[in-house]
């Protein structure tokens, strides 16, 4: 579609960095990773167990309760290093009740719980490069097929990143509805990256100029990432333009640019029309078949 190719040559053309190939080098040992779960919101959307009132009394269904019961809503966001993808899926998960799957999130927790995956994975990390589909394919997907992520629908973060990721799922005939990608200019976001900070207990994402903790004693335990440094950043920044191209060709249909270089709550905003909108179209076509 001339809308997304556009946005691909965009993406492409920034001038922040000269973007140079970036190979992810094959890992001398694949093997599936254990995936150790995540916790599931599903306010929003969580309905009464029925005969929980008498049909005379209950109240009609909105549109988009009807559609995410009948088919759930499938996200995918994108968008440089940065860019406010977590931020913006806690907003999401809160009000639409899907399974926020993050890729990084669930390499940092290999890497946290000492697996040889996590080993493997953070090596790549630090130097701002993707890590083998050997090791994120089968971890992303395993996760997706749980039964809480089919029910409630769900929300993948950073995940696909390059063309085979996406074909991995293209062969399992797992497509979103929709596929935002956030745009941020390139000079805010080493900004976004330096000042971001991390509360170990919640899970929260701070940043110490836009969003900073609220009271001492948070921001006495929070934390950075190992990668949010200048100068990762900028490898990282290289990684993304380099693969992003192939993922809007891939998703051209389904593809929304968001501006994100607003406040957090505009950017909400924005994504909350267009996420009605989507359950809006699925609400018409469960009405209609
Ligand atoms: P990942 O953890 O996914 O990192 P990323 O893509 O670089 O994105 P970030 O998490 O850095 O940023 P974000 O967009 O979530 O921004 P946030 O909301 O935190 O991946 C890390 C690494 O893992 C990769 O480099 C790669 O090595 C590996 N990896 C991951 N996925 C992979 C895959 N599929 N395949 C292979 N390898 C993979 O916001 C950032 C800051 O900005 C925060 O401080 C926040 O408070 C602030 N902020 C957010 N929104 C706004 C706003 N609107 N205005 C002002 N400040 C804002």
């Amino acid at each position: 579609m001339a809308s997304s190719m556009a946005a691909a040559t965009a993406v492409a053309s920034s001038s922040y960095l000269s973007p140079s190939p970036v190979a992810a080098e094959r890992p001398t040992t694949g093997g599936r990773v254990f995936f150790p779960g995540a916790s599931v919101s599903s306010r929003s959307l969580r309905l009464p167990r029925a005969g929980a009132r008498s049909p005379a009394t209950r109240k009609p269904r909105s549109k988009g309760i009807v559609a995410a019961l009948a088919d759930p809503l499938k996200v995918m966001i994108s968008g440089a290093p940065a860019s406010g993808k977590g931020t913006q899926c806690e907003l999401i998960k809160a009000k639409y009740g899907v399974v926020h799957i993050s890729a990084g999130d669930l390499l940092r927790a290999e890497i946290a719980a000492g697996t040889e995956n996590g080993k493997q994975a953070k090596e790549f990390m630090e130097k701002g490069q993707l890590v083998p589909d050997e090791i994120v394919v089968n971890m992303v997907k395993d996760r997706l097929l749980q039964p809480d992520a089919q029910e409630n629908g769900w929300l993948l973060d950073g995940y696909p990143r390059s063309y085979s990721q996406a074909m991995a799922l293209e062969t399992l005939n797992i497509r979103p509805d929709i596929f935002l990608l956030l745009e941020v200019p390139d000079e805010l976001l080493v900004e976004r990256v330096v000042g971001r900070r991390l509360d170990p207990e919640t899970g929260k994402i701070y940043h110490l100029k836009y969003s900073p903790p609220e009271s001492e004693e948070i921001a006495a335990r929070l934390t950075q990432r190992f990668d949010d440094t200048e100068e990762k950043v900028k490898l990282r920044l290289e990684t993304y333009y380099n693969n992003v191209g192939s993922l809007l060709s891939t998703y051209d249909d389904v593809i929304v640019k968001v501006k994100g270089d607003v406040t957090v709550d505009e950017v909400f905003a924005e994504i909350d029309k267009l996420l009605d909108s989507s359950l809006a179209k699925k609400a018409e076509k469960v009405a209609s078949a």
